[in-house]
């Protein structure tokens, strides 16, 4: 096995995954994107099935998460990103974001790898209440 460095990237077919996946092949890491496809496309990241360093895994991450070898950090970046998504998607989401992280986080575990997640833009809040707190601050 070659001595780079691993990161496993969920959600490796979406928007942000695909670009981590094409910035970490760059930047001389080995890269293992995994994906559903629930919202994600191949499309995304086909120029990079003849690279060696990259692998992919199609594989849901709410159910079972396993990677052969060393992994040194997971980038979770699996969900729905989407409010049209969310409506069409809601137990999924809702997976993604509590088992699919919970698998993750053991799997971080057995491997002594760090682990960073991607949260959603929701955890700010309803905009329109936002802005009212916002509005008062600033009175
Ligand atoms: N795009 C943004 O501007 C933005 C802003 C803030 C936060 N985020 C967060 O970043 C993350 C990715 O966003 P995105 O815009 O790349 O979304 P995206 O829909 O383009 O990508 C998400 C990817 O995750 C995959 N996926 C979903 N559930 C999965 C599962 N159970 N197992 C494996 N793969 C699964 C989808 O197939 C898709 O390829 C989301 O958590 C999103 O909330 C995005």
């Amino acid at each position: 096995m070659s001595d780079k460095k691993r990161v496993l990237i969920t959600g490796g077919a979406g928007f942000l995954g695909s670009h981590l996946c094409d910035r970490f092949l760059a930047e001389g890491y080995h890269v293992i994107a995994m994906d559903n496809l629930i919202t994600g496309d191949l499309a995304n990241i086909e120029h990079l099935f003849g690279n060696e360093h990259f692998e992919f895994h199609h594989a849901d991450v709410s159910k079972f998460v396993f990677v052969p070898g060393k992994l040194d950090y997971i980038l979770h970046f699996a969900s729905p990103a989407s409010p049209i998504d969310y409506l069409k998607i809601p137990i999924q989401t809702l997976k993604v974001g509590s088992l699919g992280t919970h698998n993750l986080l053991g799997l971080a575990r057995v491997k002594g790898a760090r682990m960073l997640i991607a949260s959603t833009s929701e955890v700010y809040g309803d905009p329109e209440i936002t802005r009212r707190w916002r509005s008062t601050l600033a009175m």
